[in-house]
């Protein structure tokens, strides 16, 4: 479709403050098709200041998509410590492989086929055909969402499907189809460093004069969201088990959180408990069994927010008297000085970090 007036406008005015505002980054201007896709998995949900550093360590780590189709899991998971979404280094690993063996490791080259690899959604099968590509798919992601429901004052909630539908076409006509990969390089960098989502400096922005939002006082307003999240509370009491100088770590291996990550024997509770209630908990007496012990510290509790959940620790430390008898084939027996070895989530890092003692737990 042909673009409006306004349409014009916003693209043209775009493209000319990319110009000055290009913000020098290590996969801009890449051709190789496997940085690019490593580089916008490691963005999805991520800030560009957080993603640097790993994108270099996965470039160093694995130069080709052989070398990380052939790492070990563990290995894959220990680099993305920290970033979080760990469903994303999964996936990566996962199609990986994929195109290693099934693709002879030539990345795809359309969008439909590049749309087709587990963990690539709609935004990045549109950077990663644009960019490696040249193909003509416009970025839609909630940077996109921010921008244009403020410049073109749209008040429909951007997570209705009526909503998703009416951005996603504005989006495609608004695209530089010829130059999609400056197009969508400028859209995101615009987003995320001119119409940022709080006091955006609206004094210096070249859509001013046509900007709805700002025309109408709507910038606090826009995007509209029709609901909030809700988060579900869960209490977890982590079992720190230590004897001489071994500790007991737990592979997270069911569908949960946290998939193949590490951390220590759990009993999940609704609440947080006091020893007492602990040690009466039916799933603590499963796990210690008959093995004696002695609780020696109840750490404060620590708390991470992910997207649907909140999740506050409390980490008991006990010293057993004996080698714990368990089913329990996710948990097995480290040496301390090991433990580095191992992916842990950020609420657990936070704990050894707070007691400074990475080495020496006790
Ligand atoms: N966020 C996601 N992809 C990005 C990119 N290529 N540049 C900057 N921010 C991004």
């Amino acid at each position: 479709m042909k673009k409006s007036t306004k349409q014009q406008f916003f693209t043209k005015n775009l493209l000319v403050w990319f110009e000055t505002n290009d913000r020098p980054l290590p996969w801009k201007g890449e051709k190789n098709p496997y940085y690019i896709w490593l580089s916008e998995i490691i963005l999805q949900q991520t800030r560009v200041e957080q993603g640097l550093p790993y994108f270099e360590k996965f470039k160093a780590a694995f130069p080709t998509v052989f070398d990380l189709a052939n790492a070990p899991s563990d290995k894959v998971m220990k680099l993305w410590e920290g970033l979080g979404y760990y469903s994303r280094a999964r996936n990566l690993h996962f199609t990986a492989k994929f195109i290693a063996e099934e693709l002879n490791g030539v990345f795809p080259d359309t969008h439909n086929a590049i749309l087709g690899l587990k963990g690539v959604g709609p935004y990045t099968a549109a950077a990663i055909a644009s960019f490696a590509f040249g193909l003509p798919h416009a970025v839609v992601d909630g940077n996109v969402f921010r921008v244009l429901s403020r410049v073109f004052g749209i008040k429909t909630p951007i997570d209705t499907t009526q909503g998703k539908k009416e951005f996603n076409q504005l989006a495609a006509d608004l695209l530089a189809k010829k130059i999609p990969a400056i197009y969508n390089q400028a859209i995101m960098d615009f987003g995320a460093t001119q119409c940022t989502p709080a006091n955006p400096n609206c004094a210096i922005c070249p859509m001013q004069k046509k900007c709805t939002a700002f025309g109408d006082k709507l910038i606090d307003i826009l995007p509209v969201k029709s609901k909030k999240i809700k988060k579900r509370d869960r209490f977890f009491n982590y079992l720190v088990f230590k004897r001489a100088d071994t500790i007991i770590l737990n592979k997270r291996s069911q569908k949960d959180i946290w998939l193949n990550l590490y951390d220590f024997p759990l009993v999940e509770t609704t609440a947080l408990l006091d020893e007492p209630a602990l040690t009466k908990h039916n799933d603590f007496q499963q796990i210690i069994g008959t093995t004696t012990y002695s609780i020696r510290k109840a750490s404060k509790p620590f708390k991470q927010l992910l997207t649907h959940q909140k999740i506050v620790a409390v980490f008991w430390e006990i010293e057993l008297k004996a080698e714990l008898l368990t089913n329990e084939s996710d948990f097995f027996e480290v040496k301390q000085k090991n433990i580095n070895n191992f992916a842990f989530p950020k609420i657990v890092d936070l704990y050894f970090k707070d007691k400074s003692l990475y080495l020496e737990l006790f």
